[in-house]
């Protein structure tokens, strides 16, 4: 009786432990967090494509596979640009996938109020944030 009630013990401490972890790195997480408040309806909670994907003229590609693609290497310069969107908007036009350097040039905005910022250091911290979650999402 004495060894259930220790070994109950020691499991809901366990699940205890595993929740607060959890709950921690989430927080942490800011890449993903971005992705998720922003990505997850056109490229899905996996990456491989969202809801939105029948309203778009053009198909979100696989961003698991951004490296496999790229020859196993990270092709960071070209996500990057291609998030931020602000240069390639101007040559190329009207795009599907949103100008998120815009976007979130607003947020900071929004963020610091009247303080003193470098709208372009939250920019780009954002966007590294993505970035490093999209890293870490790469298929093998
Ligand atoms: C409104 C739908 C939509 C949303 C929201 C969206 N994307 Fe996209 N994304 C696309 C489409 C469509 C493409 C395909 C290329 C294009 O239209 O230029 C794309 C392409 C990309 C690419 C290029 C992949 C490659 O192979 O070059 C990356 C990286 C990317 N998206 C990341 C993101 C991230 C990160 C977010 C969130 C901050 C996001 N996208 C939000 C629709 C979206």
């Amino acid at each position: 009786m004495k060894m259930f009630k220790l070994i109950g013990a020691s499991a809901v401490m366990v699940a205890a432990t595993g929740v607060t972890t959890a709950v921690a790195a989430d927080k942490v997480d800011l890449g993903k967090r971005e992705y998720e408040s922003n990505c997850i309806a056109c490229h899905g909670k996996d990456l491989k494509g969202g809801a939105y994907v029948d309203f778009l003229k053009v198909s979100p590609p696989d961003l698991t596979l951004l490296s496999k693609k790229n020859g196993g290497v990270f092709p960071l310069e070209r996500v990057y640009a291609v998030i931020d969107g602000r240069q390639e908007v101007k040559a190329h036009g009207p795009r599907d996938m949103p100008i998120w350097g815009r976007d979130y040039q607003i947020k900071a905005g929004e963020y610091y109020v009247d303080m003193n910022y470098d709208p372009d250091a939250f920019v780009r911290g954002r966007i590294f944030a993505l970035i490093d979650y999209l890293n870490r999402m790469q298929a093998k």
